[in-house]
């Protein structure tokens, strides 16, 4: 387990932009956490949200700066790049205007999130128009969204759209609690997740340790090829705008309504075979 090496592109440790880290010594934390654990990259995702706007693109800017700064100087081994959380709302197409809108500004891979309550309106179109526009969504913890749980087909059309899936550690190893794990296992097991990230916020409940301990705890579920894909190869192809591998569907964990299913899953067969 020490000699697994992550990239996780899923973190808060830009200081004073979010609820992550509040200042330079709590990113520097976060960063020895995450070099003494193995992580060889990161991709920084604070919040983008409503209230994002040209003061907070410079500050943003300019932490981020200052962090990976103090990394270089502190020798850690770490390359760090630069993407954001965006808050879904009517504004999201506004943030493409700046760098970093897409994952290390490579104009292909963004990070989204849902409001945790109720599933807004026009998901689906918004899914639709940034694939029309060569963007390819990463929708970030859907296991959080309780409202899902009971609506997996509503998911499913969303990856059926070009929609990626990322889970949260911290769901698999049960910091959400039981509903909110057992529904993020469920993904993996259907084939429907692409990568697992921390989502740390600091160096304590939410760290970057959730990471290594979720791939821990998926070894009795997932072969080592599978665990490589998710904690590794999906996220290092995301970075540098090269192509992420869905998994093949396992029609038994993707349940409720079998027949409306399996007529789901082979007309998805038939649009990604080559
Ligand atoms: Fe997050």
């Amino acid at each position: 387990m020490g000699k697994t090496q992550f990239i996780d592109i899923h973190s808060h440790f830009v200081f004073g932009v979010d609820d992550g880290a509040y200042d330079l010594n709590a990113s520097m934390a976060m960063l020895e956490q995450a070099a003494s654990l193995n992580f060889k990259t990161l991709l920084a995702t604070p919040h983008a949200t409503e209230l994002t706007d040209d003061e907070f693109n410079l500050q943003l800017l300019n932490h981020f700066k200052q962090v990976k700064e103090a990394a270089q100087k502190e020798k850690l081994h770490v390359e760090l790049f630069l993407a954001a959380e965006m808050f879904f709302s009517h504004r999201i197409f506004d943030w493409f205007s700046y760098s970093w809108s897409t994952f290390n500004n490579n104009g292909k891979y963004f990070l989204f999130e849902l409001p945790l309550f109720d599933l807004p309106e026009g998901v689906g179109e918004f899914i639709f128009q940034a694939r029309l526009k060569g963007l390819v969504p990463i929708l970030a913890h859907p296991e959080r969204y309780r409202y899902l749980h009971d609506k997996i087909d509503k998911l499913f059309t969303f990856v059926q759209q070009g929609c990626l899936i990322q889970i949260n550690a911290g769901s698999i190893v049960g910091q959400f609690g039981s509903s909110v794990q057992s529904f993020a296992l469920k993904l993996i097991k259907s084939g429907m997740a692409h990568f697992v990230a921390s989502d740390a916020h600091e160096t304590e409940s939410r760290s970057y340790l959730t990471l290594v301990q979720a791939r821990e705890e998926l070894t009795s579920i997932l072969d080592d090829n599978a665990l490589h894909r998710l904690f590794w190869k999906n996220p290092l192809n995301a970075i540098q705008a090269a192509e992420v591998h869905s998994f093949d569907l396992v029609e038994e964990h993707l349940m409720s309504k079998p027949d409306k299913w399996k007529k789901m899953l082979r007309s998805l067969k038939n649009r990604l075979m080559p």
